[in-house]
């Protein structure tokens, strides 16, 4: 019991509330263990706040914990954003609902989410995309916008654009599996120079780029489903790039070179499984051939 008192205490070890850009709190938590930690975000406008990608249920405490440390009081929150229906970012929502408690509060996320989203045993007004144009709006006329990225990875997957920040939450776009983690990350020239991301040129031990490519070679259903996704993106003007996973990019260097590289990434999803079946097929019919790349 206390060892395992002891792994929950190191797993929810972690730092209060970031404040990503102005008024958009990071409140996740470094999820060591599981090596697919989850992005919550908090956006706070006057005495409005809304919640984008609330997370799973196990890890409610330390979200709301992290909520109210930068002085938020849970009926602030008028609004639950979910970009799509996965339960590591929709678990929570009943106990959000619970602890909000506000007869007005609404769960936004496409049409093509909502008939799974009401599983999770909700109360609230489900509002579709659709209903609402696209965008929701502050009191304060801060709207923020809502593009569809289908199949990216589900059917109704969306990212959402702050008008007033430049922040874009792009979900499980520019996602990363990884137990080395920061909140930001930073690339380098050299990056965007380097081929096989084995070996730095600078010296780094530790090189994000692998662990996003097979992030989005496993969580994406196909290279023209990311295509898509990336080329409707890149009509953004985005400043900051903040996913459901991995870390937070703010440099527009490296958000080009990210989109540049997922745009083109081969052996994504299904690609990757027909490739593969291929390869073992032409090795069976002529062994002399080199066999698949595992
Ligand atoms: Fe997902
Ligand atoms: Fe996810």
């Amino acid at each position: 019991m206390n060892a395992q008192k002891n792994i929950m205490a190191k797993r929810y070890l972690g730092s209060t509330a970031i404040e990503i850009a102005e008024g958009i709190y990071w409140v996740g938590f470094y999820d060591k263990l599981s090596g697919l930690h989850c992005n919550p975000y908090l956006i706070v406008d006057g005495d409005e706040a809304v919640v984008i990608d609330s997370g799973s249920r196990p890890d409610f405490p330390i979200i709301m914990m992290k909520i109210l440390q930068t002085g938020i009081a849970p009926a602030a929150i008028n609004a639950l954003i979910y970009q799509h229906y996965d339960p590591d970012l929709c678990g929570n929502v009943a106990n959000f609902e619970d602890i909000i408690d506000r007869k007005d509060l609404i769960i936004i996320s496409d049409g093509r989410n909502n008939m799974f989203i009401r599983h999770y045993s909700i109360s609230s007004n489900l509002v579709s995309l659709h209903a609402i144009n696209h965008c929701f709006m502050f009191s304060s006329g801060r709207e923020l916008r809502f593009f569809n990225t289908p199949y990216a990875h589900s059917a109704g997957s969306f990212v959402t654009f702050d008008t007033k920040t430049g922040v874009l939450f792009t979900s499980d776009l520019f996602g990363s599996f990884g137990a080395t983690w920061d909140v930001f990350q930073n690339l380098s020239p050299e990056c965007r120079k380097c081929v096989t991301y084995t070996q730095c040129p600078e010296g780094r031990t530790y090189c994000p780029l692998p662990d996003i490519l097979r992030f989005h070679k496993e969580i994406m259903p196909s290279g023209l489903a990311l295509q898509y996704a990336i080329e409707q993106i890149e009509k953004i003007p985005a400043t900051i790039l903040a996913p459901q996973h991995g870390s937070v990019f703010s440099n527009q260097d490296d958000i080009a070179f990210l989109c540049s590289v997922l745009k083109s990434l081969k052996n994504v999803g299904i690609d990757g499984v027909i490739a593969l079946h291929q390869d073992c097929q032409t090795h069976v019919s002529n062994p002399k051939m080199p066999g698949p790349v595992m």
